[in-house]
């Protein structure tokens, strides 16, 4: 009795095994993929330094988000010549272990202005509720800690053009002038 017990309780882990394998993220998969980015998004240099990147930060990105945001290029919800090519070649498991692999690789330090960035930590209380207390992100809330300070104002400006389009962010974008940008990216790309 206990044997059969154990063959079945053994037959069912090893069917959920073979089932579920073929769709779990494979981060060394998107570590490999992860080559034809880097040349924009910066490797993980000396000292936890991203290289100079002109493109943002995606190490530590919450995986969800990336997800999202890699499908939104693909479909033009959201809008740039350069990832629109480049995710239409990427398949939904590209994406995902993509994902996989930007998401779990260390946080890197970004240089930030310290005399700006104290004006925006006054500001930053109205953005953690959503992008959590450290802007370490959450789900579809990206991190924002460490993210490039020009690619964050480049982001809301374009929230507050509409250019971008999100109802929660360009909500908040429309309250924000240039200065209250720039001071609040140089405390979020600081952290
Ligand atoms: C030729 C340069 C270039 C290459 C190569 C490139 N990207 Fe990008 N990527 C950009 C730029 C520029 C942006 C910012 C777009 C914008 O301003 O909306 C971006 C934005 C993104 C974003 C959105 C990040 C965020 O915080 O919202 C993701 C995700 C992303 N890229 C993933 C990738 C992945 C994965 C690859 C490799 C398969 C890749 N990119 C290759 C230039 C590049
Ligand atoms: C009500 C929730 C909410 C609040 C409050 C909020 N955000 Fe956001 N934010 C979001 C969501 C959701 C996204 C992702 C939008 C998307 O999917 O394109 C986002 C995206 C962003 C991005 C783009 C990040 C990237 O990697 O491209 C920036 C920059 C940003 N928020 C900054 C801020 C700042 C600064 C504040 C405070 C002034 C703030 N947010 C407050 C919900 C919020």
């Amino acid at each position: 009795m206990n044997t059969l017990k154990y063959s079945v309780a053994i037959s069912l882990i090893s069917a959920f095994l073979w089932t579920s394998t073929p769709f779990a993220a494979d981060k060394l998969a998107g570590e490999q993929q992860a080559a034809n980015c880097i040349g924009c998004h910066g490797s993980i240099g000396h000292g936890g330094h991203a290289d100079h990147n002109p493109a943002p930060n995606l190490y530590a990105q919450q995986p969800g988000y990336l997800i999202n945001q890699l499908n939104a290029f693909k479909t033009g919800t959201r809008s740039n010549a350069i990832m629109k090519a480049m995710a239409s070649n990427l398949s939904d498991d590209d994406i995902k272990n993509l994902a996989a692999y930007f998401s779990s690789a260390p946080t890197i330090k970004t240089e930030t202005n310290v005399s700006l960035a104290k004006v925006g930590q006054a500001k930053a209380s109205m953005c953690l509720g959503c992008h959590g207390p450290t802007a370490e992100g959450n789900g579809q809330f990206p991190r924002l800690a460490g993210q490039r300070a020009d690619y964050i104002v480049n982001q809301l400006a374009s929230f507050k053009a509409g250019v971008r389009k999100n109802g929660q962010m360009q909500a908040i974008a429309n309250t924000l002038n240039e200065e209250d940008m720039q001071a609040l990216a140089a405390y979020f790309s600081g952290l």
